[in-house]
């Protein structure tokens, strides 16, 4: 099918996309990590753009997990560096369109430069009304459920939640998701076939596509290609399909 045909066909509402390859993308090339890491985060702003063009609602991306600690502080450092400098290369430009961008993830553990920038970025763009573009940085979802089990605990304790009126609802409001819409495909990159923590509970129901493609190279053929295997598959959250 071609790109219209399958923007017509209707395209998913929420697609979360695990960015993996960089690092042998880079290898490929002799070149450090880092540099795939430029390449890769130049490609998510490509990739977002054409996503708002085609009328995606929401993109989650995982940007940095709170397992990446672990990775060598060289590589620790530029990764958490680059979203500074993108933030002041493209600040006027995220202000002055309809993308929306926030952030999902740990807040302590993010420089305060950095925790500047990601609050400005979210209260200036906040009532923008084209793709939401959530960043999950030193974000991991066991993580996310921890603290959404100490919350709940407390409000519990402060008689601010009736442990008798909990319901799969409540424990969805408490997590760094709870406004976006539900999760509709998720796409991984770079032949890994595993979830590495990522928005576990979310994906519940959500379709899962995987591709060979490293990051860097996965252009928006290649996000087509994803949505028309999704648009193949038969949704029945557990129930029968309809006639
Ligand atoms: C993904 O690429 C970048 C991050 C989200 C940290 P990798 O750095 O995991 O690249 P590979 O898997 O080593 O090729
Ligand atoms: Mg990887």
């Amino acid at each position: 099918m071609n790109e219209l045909d399958i923007i017509k066909k209707g395209v998913p509402e929420h697609i979360a996309i695990i960015l993996d390859g960089n690092g042998r993308w880079a290898k490929k090339r002799l070149m450090p990590r880092t540099y795939g890491h430029l390449h890769g985060a130049n490609n998510l702003v490509e990739i977002a753009k054409y996503a708002n063009k085609i009328g995606i609602k929401c993109m989650t991306v995982f940007c940095f997990s709170t397992e990446n600690w672990s990775r060598p502080k060289k590589e620790v450092n530029y990764l958490m560096q680059r979203p500074l400098s993108y933030f002041r290369k493209y600040k006027d430009k995220v202000f002055n369109s309809n993308v929306r961008i926030s952030f999902i993830g740990r807040r302590d553990r993010v420089s305060k430069e950095m925790l500047a920038d990601m609050v400005e970025t979210e209260e200036k763009t906040k009532n923008h009304t084209g793709l939401h573009l959530v960043l999950a940085i030193d974000y991991g979802s066991l993580d996310e459920i921890n603290t959404a089990f100490k919350k709940m605990h407390q409000e519990i304790i402060d008689g601010k939640l009736n442990l008798d009126l909990i319901d799969d609802q409540t424990v969805y409001n408490y997590l760094y998701t709870s406004q976006l819409p539900p999760l509709d495909l998720l796409i991984r990159t770079s032949g890994e076939i595993r979830i590495s923590n990522f928005l576990l509970l979310q994906l519940a129901y959500a379709e899962l596509y995987f591709t060979e493609t490293l990051w860097p190279d996965f252009d928006k053929n290649e996000l087509l290609k994803a949505i028309e295997s999704y648009q193949k598959r038969s949704r029945r959250f557990g129930g029968l399909k309809e006639k």
